[in-house]
């Protein structure tokens, strides 16, 4: 370390150090990380104190993270760093769907339905028919698209956060493949709006800031579709109480969209319902992929 170094110069030392790198890449991420990293501690006058509790935040981060509990992505999340990443990336413009952040309750394994299949699985709640169209940015309809969709249930827990007798199975989650007018359906329950996990350190961020913790009503969906930018997205009920203040910051104006209630009747894929019901129809539009 050289003898003259200060608060200003260890910067370029410790930047030089990647020089020798020969992937570019890791390289222009490195020196521009270590230059925001010191930036931070000098703007902000952080305390050897400060530090130790901000690595042991980290540490703790990492300790109750496991395959169903994702608590670095609820980081991300909570920090707008997914929907910055999301906006920056995912966003083809035009007239294509807005992305909105995958989650950590996308798991693997869902089951493949038929569409008009309910897929609650048995979970009570308010029933919820689903309809979609995919379209392209001409309005064409996609036929064999994949459409996968999860949601919470009318509490706001998912089927990986219940515990007997739904924990080993799936409910509320589903694939679908879309037919020759790029249509998917399906029968659910209604689902709720749902506070983000507070039990570990991403809590104390959340209690420090007094900020809220909900989540507004959603359903998730991922689009695939050969020749198409696949599409995450989420859509929001419209007049949630917590719609405008989403923990994670998805909830743009762009994918709010009405969950109709009705009466005892006929539901959209012509079943008759002796309760009250729930309708949610949207399309989506996917970008083509120009192989860029
Ligand atoms: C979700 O939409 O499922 C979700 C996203 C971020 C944090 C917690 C939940
Ligand atoms: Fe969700």
């Amino acid at each position: 370390m050289p003898s003259n170094l200060t608060e200003e110069t260890i910067t370029e030392v410790v930047q030089r150090t990647f020089d020798a790198s020969t992937n570019d890449r890791f390289r222009e991420v490195f020196v521009s990380l270590v230059q925001h990293l010191h930036d931070f501690a000098r703007d902000v006058r952080l305390t050897g104190d400060e530090w130790f509790t901000a690595m042991d935040f980290i540490e703790r981060l990492g300790k109750i993270s496991s395959p169903t509990r994702q608590e670095v992505v609820l980081l991300s999340d909570i920090l707008g760093l997914s929907m910055l990443l999301d906006t920056m990336n995912e966003s083809p413009g035009g007239s294509a769907t807005d992305s909105a952040l995958l989650g950590p309750f996308y798991v693997e394994g869902r089951p493949t339905v038929d569409n008009g299949a309910d897929i609650s699985n048995g979970v009570a709640g308010t029933p919820m028919f689903v309809t979609g169209r995919v379209v392209n940015e001409q309005g064409k309809p996609i036929a064999g698209a994949h459409v996968d969709t999860w949601h919470s249930d009318g509490e706001g827990f998912y089927d990986v956060q219940m515990t007997e007798p739904l924990h080993n199975e799936f409910a509320m989650r589903a694939l679908l493949t879309t037919d020759d007018g790029g249509r998917f359906w399906y029968r659910s329950i209604t689902p709720r709006y749902y506070p983000v996990p507070t039990d570990g350190p991403c809590g104390e961020i959340m209690r420090a800031a007094n900020r809220s913790i909900m989540r507004p009503q959603h359903v998730h969906f991922w689009f695939h579709a050969q020749g198409y930018h696949s599409l995450i997205t989420q859509l929001f009920l419209k007049d949630d109480p917590y719609i405008g203040r989403d923990a994670v910051f998805a909830d743009q104006t762009s994918l709010q969209a009405d969950f109709v209630h009705h009466g005892p009747g006929t539901a959209p894929d012509g079943t008759l319902v002796d309760e009250p019901f729930v309708t949610l129809d949207w399309t989506f539009t996917l970008a083509a992929d120009t192989g860029q």
